[in-house]
Formats: C-alpha cells, sequence, structure tokens
C-alpha cells in the first residue's frame, strides 16, 4: 500500500496523479485537517506532525511513504528518513529534475513561507542547475483560497496577479509550483505569469519518478498491495473536505477521521 499524507486537502493532487500515472495501487491517504496550515509553523513542529502522520500510515500498513505536503518534504526529510521503516519519498527533487529539463536559465519558485524560507529547493537547484538563476516567492494566501473551494474566483485571479507580477518582471521561463494546493490553481497561476512560462507540478513529477523506480524494481513493485480500496483519513472532518475531495478525483470519496498526537 502507498501512504500518502498532507497537512490537508492539498495532497489529493498526488492521489489523483496516482490514480492517472499507476492505477491499481491501493492508497492510504492522510490530510492532518485539525492542524493545518504547516506553511507558517516551525521547522521543529512541522518534522513533529510529518512524523506523527506518516507513522500513522506504517501502522495502517503502508509499505512507501509519499510525503505529497511541499512544506513537511522541505524541513521533515532527515526526521523522517532516520525514524521511519519504510521508503520516503519527498516531491522536490522530482519537481527539480523536471525544472532543470526544460528551463533556458531563469527559474521561478512559489510556495508557503516555511518552503521558500527553508531553502530547500533553492540548494537542490544549486546542486543540479548551478548557472540557473532561481527567483522565490512566497504565496500563503493561496492556501486558504482552495480549501475554500475559491480557486477558479475573481479574487484569487487578483491574488495571483499581485503575487506574481516580480516573477513576471523577471521574465522567469519555469516556474515550479511548490505547494500541493497550486495545482488546482494551475489554470490562474498559468494566466497570471503569461505566456511561455513552463509549469512544473511536484506531484505529477513525484508519482512520474515512482512510476520509474518501480519499473527497475519489480520486487517492490510487486510487493505493494493491490487489494482492496483506497482509504482517506483526516485528523478532522468537514463537508466542506469531503466535497472538494470528491469533486478533484472524480469520484465518492469515504472519509474517516483520527486524531492525532
Ligand atoms: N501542504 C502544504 C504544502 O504543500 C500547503 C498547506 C500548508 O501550509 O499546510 O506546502
Amino acid at each position: 500500500m502507498i501512504g500518502v499524507f498532507d497537512s490537508g486537502l492539498g495532497g489529493l493532487t498526488v492521489v489523483k496523479e496516482l490514480h492517472r500515472q499507476m492505477p491499481g495501487y491501493r492508497i492510504a491517504y492522510f490530510g492532518d485537517t485539525a492542524r493545518t496550515p504547516y506553511g507558517g509553523k516551525s521547522k521543529e513542529l512541522i518534522s513533529q506532525y510529518a512524523l506523527e502522520d506518516a507513522r500513522f500510515l506504517v501502522s495502517r500498513g503502508a509499505q512507501i511513504i509519499v510525503v505529497a505536503c511541499n512544506t513537511a518534504s522541505a524541513v521533515a526529510m532527515g526526521t523522517l528518513r532516520a525514524e521511519l521503516p519504510v521508503p520516503v519519498w519527498e516531491v522536490i527533487s522530482p519537481a527539480v529534475a523536471a525544472a532543470v529539463k526544460v528551463t533556458k536559465g531563469r527559474i521561478g519558485l512559489i510556495g508557503t513561507r516555511a518552503t521558500v524560507g527553508s531553502g530547500t529547493y533553492q540548494h537542490h537547484l544549486e546542486i543540479e542547475a548551478p548557472e540557473a538563476e532561481v527567483f522565490a516567492e512566497p504565496c500563503p494566501l493561496f492556501v486558504p483560497f482552495v480549501e475554500e473551494g475559491w480557486h477558479r474566483s475573481k479574487a484569487v485571479r487578483e491574488v495571483a496577479r499581485t503575487y506574481l507580477n516580480q516573477l513576471k518582471l523577471r521574465r522567469i521561463d519555469t516556474l515550479i509550483l511548490g505547494c500541493t494546493h497550486y495545482p488546482f490553481l494551475r489554470p490562474v497561476i498559468a494566466a497570471a505569469v503569461g505566456k511561455g512560462v513552463r509549469l512544473i507540478d511536484p506531484a505529477r513529477e513525484t508519482v512520474a519518478a515512482l512510476k520509474r523506480h518501480l519499473a527497475v524494481n519489480p520486487e517492490l513493485a510487486k510487493s505493494l498491495d493491490r487489494v482492496g480500496s483506497d482509504s482517506y483519513t483526516v485528523s478532522d472532518r468537514t463537508d466542506q473536505f469531503a466535497r472538494i475531495a470528491s469533486d478533484w478525483l472524480g469520484r465518492p470519496v469515504e472519509l474517516e477521521t483520527v486524531r492525532l498526537g
């Protein structure tokens, strides 16, 4: 079983990609909706929450953990890899690899304050493409718009124009959507940065990388449980979450509630 966790709703972008690119694998999802957002919290607290989320999934039988949350991927990987008994995948390295492949040298990065402030994306980019220029912009208001289901609203288009104008002026050619929620806003972000900018979706790239990894590790692929249905657990259930989840995944989503910590 593949365990996927996020601070809340946004990690469903990874689940959607798993359904699309790797149909048939059984998924256990955990969204820490009671403690979301992670993006403005300290490294210590994010690492503690991420570890509790991942341990919950392992207790449910997850054989691989995908850290869908960019914020947790940026600050908690040391803790997760040291503490967990299963392989742990993060979303940053695959996104950086994809960006480096297509860029002409001017890369934009957007994410939460914790993700941008951690410097993890910038560090990976520096290693993979030392000659590229990187321009980073935290966009903290995007997450609540998505959580409210306002991802197609006029208000979010205005906010996107304000946030992304700086990156547009810098003439970026590639933009990393460094937060789980941003693929929900893809058309809005694409319109705000203008034509000719390649958008990199970490969810899509991470699942593609996992799929390639399983293709060359057939034993691991075979060991992953495919029988049974997916499960969706949250630490606080709201009708809003249930509605957006079903809408985004295009299938009914039954939510179980479990409090952690
Ligand atoms: N899941 C977080 C991320 O990808 C965004 C939401 C939050 O701040 O918790 O960075």
